[in-house]
């Protein structure tokens, strides 16, 4: 079967009744880029209701980490589902969960002792984190970044300052939380240049912050994504990571890693956070944790895990069938798909930045391993945002069968599943150079 096989107009009859039909029932604040419909999928490529088939560089928003459908996930999950589907492990035991854990443990991007919590998805896995450590703090203040994304729920919406429609119509927020910069190379905060941002970034949060807003003993917790997600796939210099973790060991705060879009391999790590050396004190997962099934965990310092019973729970939360595709997906991973999602990634990165020679459009390629972000401008030297031909170029890749996402204002992620090829990475780059010519010659 050749990827991608686009066979009819798009979308194609039998998805377009079904987007007919969801119009009529389902909540309209989804963000729908494009129309597809899946009817199923096999490692990186989808296929229609309709009979297309498309090379998927998107994974469900960086979610299917092994590939759709991996056999070795979907053969767990079957024997689990054959076994039990639920019994709460907030409230009784079962070996699953117990592994899991042993399994963070041992790839936690954190040395000693471990403890895990178990919820349903990335913005779980936040609130469990702000949960914890105003808990054991007994601090109430919380620094997060703009840009950052972190989740829709009450609390983890209150750190997140990615688009203002995320938040408007539901304040007031959660108090205590205050934003700081984020070290964009690109884009330089503070007047600062590529070189300085990092330290303006920090400079801002001890000297403007800590001097002029909240007293850094009052602060709990600083949260931050190694590489921004839906921010626009930017990634922090080292040193950033480096100042922020000495500035947080100075003032008793503890470090919150977001790797709930970075981690589980996707960077060419397991954690993006192991580039810079850096160790945090809580580390949030979730999306590529599970390849798909519902999952997200609060990894802390044993000894700061240390609530009582009745503190925090979650009936879903480590669903058995979860685990037990958590634990075939962490097999993948440390055998294969990290190392895969560093290569491919390079080559792919590669092929990318060589677009950026007739592509006036790129202003940016940037990433780690599958995780890339290209950002596109309509002029490279003031930089203006490209932010309706972003839009243009991935609804154009779509039209081709290549199936992207856009991130932050005017950038197209590259998130695959990890099991992509060099080949399919190069029809990738094909695809996308033509979506990028279409929408050039159209300007
Ligand atoms: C870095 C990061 N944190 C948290 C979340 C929230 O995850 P969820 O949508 O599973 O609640 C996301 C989702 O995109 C994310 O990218």
């Amino acid at each position: 079967m050749s990827i991608p096989n686009i066979k009819t107009p798009l979308p194609g009859p039998n998805a377009r009744a079904i987007i007919e039909r969801d119009k009529a029932v389902v909540s309209p604040s989804y963000t729908r880029g494009y129309p597809l419909v899946i009817g199923r999928g096999a490692g990186s490529s989808v296929e229609d209701v309709d009979g297309n088939v498309f090379l998927d560089c998107a994974a469900g928003i960086a979610v299917t980490s092994t590939g759709h459908s991996h056999p070795a996930v979907v053969k767990a999950i079957t024997e689990q589902a054959q076994k039990f589907l639920h019994m709460s492990g907030t409230d009784f035991y079962y070996e699953p969960q117990v592994r899991l854990a042993e399994e963070l443990a041992a790839i936690a991007p954190i040395r000693g002792g471990v403890r895990s919590f178990f919820g349903n998805s990335g913005t779980e896995a936040i609130e469990a984190c702000l949960k914890l450590s105003r808990y054991t703090t007994g601090r109430q203040n919380i620094i997060a970044f703009f840009g950052a994304f972190h989740g829709r729920s009450m609390g983890s919406l209150s750190l997140t300052a990615s688009k203002a429609i995320q938040r408007r119509g539901f304040g007031p927020m959660l108090p205590g939380v205050f934003h700081a910069p984020y070290p964009d190379r690109y884009r330089p905060p503070l007047g600062a240049t590529a070189d300085t941002c990092a330290d303006a970034c920090i400079d801002f949060i001890e000297h403007q912050l800590f001097a002029n807003l909240v007293s850094p003993d009052e602060v709990a917790a600083v949260v931050v994504e190694p590489i921004q997600g839906e921010g626009g796939y930017i990634v922090a210099p080292d040193s950033f990571m480096q100042r922020l973790r000495e500035l947080t060991n100075r003032h008793g705060i503890l470090l919150v890693a977001d790797e709930v879009q970075s981690g589980m391999g996707r960077s060419g790590k397991m954690f993006a956070i192991e580039f810079t050396g850096v160790e945090p004190d809580i580390v949030a997962i979730a999306k590529g944790i599970a390849s798909g099934l519902p999952l997200g965990v609060a990894v802390a310092r044993s000894g700061l895990m240390a609530w009582p019973p009745g503190a925090h729970a979650s009936t879903f939360g480590g669903n058995p069938v979860s685990c037990a595709a958590a634990l075939a997906t962490i097999v993948l991973l440390r055998d294969q798909l990290v190392a895969n999602a560093a290569d491919v990634g390079a080559h792919l990165m590669a092929g990318l930045q060589a677009l950026s020679d007739k592509h006036p459009l790129i202003g940016d390629v940037r990433g780690r391993g599958l995780m890339i972000g290209v950002e596109l401008v309509r002029d490279r030297r003031t930089k203006e945002r490209a932010t309706t031909e972003r839009d243009a170029i991935v609804t154009a890749a779509f039209n081709r069968g290549l199936l992207v996402l856009g991130a932050g204002k005017n950038a197209v992620r590259f998130s695959p599943p990890l099991v992509l090829t060099r080949s399919e990475a190069d029809t990738a780059i094909r695809i996308f150079d033509e979506a990028l010519t279409e929408v050039e010659t159209k300007r």
